[in-house]
């Protein structure tokens, strides 16, 4: 076995930034991917697949970025089985320290037949031809047999084969649309791991996608029949009903290491930090009842539960809440808590690096929420700074509003909104009245409408509490098309009218931020 391979060490291959991106509406600018890039490089994993460079100038470019800010994992980026693909990948990783490129190509019937409309021989040579060109550009060449759960094993051993012999290091199985069965894909993994000359100097990995909810239990199976790296996500987002969660695979590798015997690079005080950074950067939000990272993973509500968990917390919970990060609802501050003790609590959540002018904006809103809110917890505190770092480029900002409302008419509301960045010297102050809209929401949407002067198209709407209790902030999370362009908004205070307006108004600056940034907004094309 190639000495780099170690029996009892899973590499951790974070693919939230490709794979996760794919998830509808997930979509992230570069400066939310390098942020997130930075969080999982805290996180540990070993390696993060930084995006796909062919599919935009936007995707190469966080690409390139990401290889030459991220240090510690291997930065990899994908490329289909073309010439044009792994020459782009190629030069997007050419910064990283240690670069990899990701080439598949599909081996399943219906995809060779139907999608590729090539013969089995061709794709072959497509594989090995892209592996090839790939290993000029770097010794770490990883190939993927795409849709390798509805492929006979037989082939898929012929292509890996033939991809060891031109110079891939890393093998990867996906089960592309999540078909299979946890011991079916655990035997295939053992198949492949007999049958394929060569094998035994590369690394096998599997990439399982969770379509019939088997993402993490199919990749546990591969793992136990020598697969020695797992392809995840944070939250276990992707396509469809997304890929096998991270954060899963590597609890149940930490809590169970009596079954497993196995160990991750991971430090998994980060897990619950990276969650919800993520959730925050795509507006994905995490199911409360998700393992490991649902806001009700370490809550317990039944009395007897509760009654145990106070005797003795291993009566009802197998983690340690604080191994995952997870803050839970402790009284941190109050009132009377000065600059520093916020800034303390603040660095013990991880915002070691916030500048003066953010600390200062974050201390202005704690004193804000003091007034109104009895008990201010850590999870008000990250919200608060969250908002204060979302509006903190911002060009609409809320200066004040009125609503007059009843049930006999509809709502009558004013807004008024400074705008920075639109000429020289001071902000524009913009103000605008609405008397119509299918409630105060509607209505000042309608308002902010007529001050922006573009065309929006709400399409999804979300409220949610950040804490429990009648005094709890209130987070929007909104999706919008502003001009055509899908754009994602957040919003965070206690009143959750004020929060809609504030998640309304991130949305219009990240639109901003994305001309300015783009020319225009990013055009996906998943050439797949
Ligand atoms: O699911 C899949 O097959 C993929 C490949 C590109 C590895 O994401
Ligand atoms: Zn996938």
């Amino acid at each position: 076995m190639n000495d780099s391979i170690h029996k009892n060490r899973i590499i951790i291959f974070d693919t939230t930034l490709r794979d996760g991106e794919q998830s509808p509406g997930a979509s992230m600018n570069t400066k939310e991917k390098i942020e997130v890039a930075h969080q999982l490089a805290r996180l540990g994993v070993d390696v993060m697949e930084a995006g796909f460079p062919i599919t935009s100038p936007d995707d190469f470019e966080a690409v390139r970025t990401i290889a030459g800010e991220i240090e510690g994992p291997t930065i990899c980026a994908l490329a289909r089985a073309l010439e044009k693909d792994v020459t782009r990948a190629g030069e997007a990783i050419k910064p990283a320290r240690r670069g990899r490129i990701h080439t598949f190509i599909a081996t399943s019937p219906v995809h060779v037949e139907k999608k590729l409309r090539m013969t089995r021989a061709e794709v072959l040579k497509n594989a090995v031809e892209a592996v090839r060109l790939a290993r000029t550009y770097t010794g770490d060449v990883e190939f993927s047999c795409e849709d390798a759960g509805r492929t006979d094993w037989d082939y898929i051993v012929e292509v890996l084969a033939a991809v060891i012999e031109a110079g891939a290091t890393t093998l990867n199985i996906p089960d592309t649309v999540g078909y299979t069965v946890p011991e079916q894909f655990g035997n295939c993994i053992k198949y492949i791991r007999e049958k394929t000359p060569g094998i035994d100097q590369c690394v096998i990995s599997v990439h399982c996608h969770n379509d019939l909810g088997m993402a993490v239990a199919n990749s546990l199976a591969g793992i136990r029949n020598g697969a020695r790296q797992a392809e995840c996500t944070i939250n276990g987002i992707g396509e469809r009903a997304g890929n096998a969660s991270l954060e899963e695979i590597v609890m149940m590798l930490k809590t169970r290491k009596d079954y497993w015997g196995l160990e991750t690079g991971i430090r998994t005080e980060e897990i619950y930090r990276t969650s919800r950074l993520v959730s925050r950067i795509t507006g994905i939000r995490v199911q409360p009842n998700k393992a490991v990272v649902g806001a009700n993973a370490f809550a317990h509500e039944a009395g007897i539960h509760q009654a145990g968990v106070l005797r003795d917390r291993t009566t009802y919970e197998i983690m340690t809440p604080t191994h995952v990060g997870w803050l839970g609802e402790s009284m941190v501050l109050g009132k009377h808590s000065g600059r520093n003790a916020l800034r303390q609590r603040l660095e013990s959540l991880g915002f070691a690096s916030l500048s003066s002018e953010d600390m200062e904006r974050a201390y202005t809103r704690f004193k804000q929420l003091c007034d109104v809110k009895k008990e201010v917890f850590d999870e008000d505190l990250l919200a608060i700074v969250e908002d204060e770092i979302l509006q903190s480029t911002a060009t609409y900002r809320l200066v004040d509003m009125e609503i007059q409302a009843g049930m006999a008419a509809p709502p009558r509301v004013r807004v008024k909104v400074a705008i920075s960045g639109a000429g020289a010297g001071e902000d524009d102050i913009r103000e605008a009245e609405c008397a119509e809209g299918d409630g105060q929401v509607d209505a000042l949407y309608k308002a902010l409408g007529q001050i922006a002067g573009v065309d929006v198209k709400l399409l999804d709407y979300q409220i949610e509490s950040v804490t429990a209790g009648r005094d709890a902030q209130g987070r929007v999370k909104v999706r919008m098309t502003i001009d055509g362009h899908e754009v994602k908004g957040m919003g965070i205070a206690t009143d959750v009218i004020v929060a809609s307006v504030q998640a309304y108004l991130n949305a219009l600056n990240r639109h901003v931020l994305l001309q300015r940034l783009n020319g225009a907004a990013k055009e996906v094309t998943r050439g797949l």
